[in-house]
């Protein structure tokens, strides 16, 4: 309390000290306790630079946004400032603060708690460093360094390596609004996925002709060969957009984004004989694992490539296969992970499971 109404205070001050030129400015600091001590400003110019534009980052890994500043001229001796990391989500929303910091003093906030800090290597050094990298964590983080009355910032996008798939209610095509489609990424160890995210997939080939939800609200669909159920032959390939539909009353599939945990792995558990929809659920268990969730799976294909011609369960109660490879009777000639759907429960299949490493 005290603290902010001095500051008050001496803001008031300020404005009795004019700068002398336009790029240069004067005045006390007053904070520091010592009245005596003056900060110039002529001509010294503050500068904060990223390096690169992305960073990649994994989920469960560390990460390290970068960030830098600097004077010009150099100036003779260090300062502290004030250096504040932010966090515009890649899913949309509001920008956020993650990491305030003084000096060795810092602060981080909401989900970041704990999580981030500065590097502070060497002088200059705001970089960001988060641990246990989490799935919505992507989007355009800000480093924004204040001297004074000097204020610079600079943006890095941090980017999950992921795999964004489409998604249908066991109840079947366009049957979720967009509470329920949230709740369906989720389950399947999944969130929703970015505009960023699908279109970076569609660069990758994902062709997929039922419009899904994205974490915008809005409506989708990626369409790399055109044909006329989806959007006609005249349509040059690209992302298709329904627009922002009602969150509540608009009922679509869905586009969800999973990323490999680290140290987690998905196999086809070999089974001595098909098992139906409950015990492939007790064969996982007791081989020490769970039954896997479909975004687990895709990001196995995705990541680790694991190829498999055999039909699995998977927690959701759906069917599936994955193919990196492609080779005849393991379904179409491109990559994917193949899907027969949610068979009725009693029907007997092999099944995926999923291991983490703490297990
Ligand atoms: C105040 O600043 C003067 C000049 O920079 C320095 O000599 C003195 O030690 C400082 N006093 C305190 C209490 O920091
Ligand atoms: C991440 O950083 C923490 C703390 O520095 C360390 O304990 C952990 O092993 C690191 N994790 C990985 C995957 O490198
Ligand atoms: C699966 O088979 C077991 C018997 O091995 C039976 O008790 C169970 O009800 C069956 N579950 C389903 C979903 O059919």
């Amino acid at each position: 309390m005290m603290i902010c109404c001095l500051a008050q205070l001496v803001l008031s001050g300020w404005a009795l000290t004019a700068p002398t030129s336009p790029d240069s400015f004067f005045y006390h600091n007053f904070l520091s306790g010592n009245v005596s001590k003056e900060i110039h400003f002529r001509g010294v110019k503050l500068h904060v630079d990223s390096a690169q534009p992305s960073v990649s980052a994994v989920r469960g890994g560390n990460t390290t946004v970068p960030c830098r500043f600097w004077y010009k001229p150099e100036l003779s001796s260090p300062r502290d400032v004030r250096v504040k990391w932010s966090w515009l989500p890649a899913a949309g929303g509001q920008e956020t603060d993650v990491l305030v910091a003084i000096g060795s003093d810092s602060r981080s906030f909401g989900e970041f708690r704990g999580r981030v800090q500065l590097r502070q290597d060497f002088p200059g050094d705001a970089a960001l460093v988060m641990t246990e990298v989490q799935l919505n964590d992507a989007g355009h983080y800000r480093c924004e360094v204040v001297d004074g009355l000097e204020d610079k910032s600079s943006s890095v996008y941090l980017d999950l390596q992921g795999v964004v798939f489409p998604y249908q209610h066991p109840h079947g095509q366009y049957h979720l609004n967009f509470r329920g489609a949230q709740q369906a990424c989720e389950e399947q160890d999944a969130t929703l996925a970015s505009f960023t995210q699908l279109f970076q997939s569609w660069k990758e080939g994902l062709n997929w002709c039922n419009a899904g939800w994205l974490a915008d609200g809005t409506v989708q669909y990626p369409i790399t060969r055109p044909r006329v159920p989806c959007g006609g032959h005249g349509l040059a390939p690209g992302i298709r957009s329904y627009g922002r539909r009602h969150l509540r009353l608009h009922r679509y599939d869905v586009f969800c984004f999973s990323s490999p945990s680290l140290g987690g792995k998905v196999y086809y558990l070999q089974p001595s004989h098909k098992m139906n929809l409950t015990e492939a659920q007790q064969a996982c268990q007791e081989d020490g694992a769970e039954i896997a969730k479909v975004g687990q799976l895709y990001a196995a294909w995705k990541f680790t490539g694991l190829d498999r011609c055999d039909a699995g369960w998977l927690a959701d109660g759906s069917v599936r296969y994955p193919i990196a490879k492609p080779r005849r009777h393991c379904g179409a000639s491109e990559p994917g992970v193949r899907s027969f759907g949610f068979p009725p429960p009693q029907h007997k299949h092999g099944v995926y499971c999923y291991k983490s490493d703490e297990e």
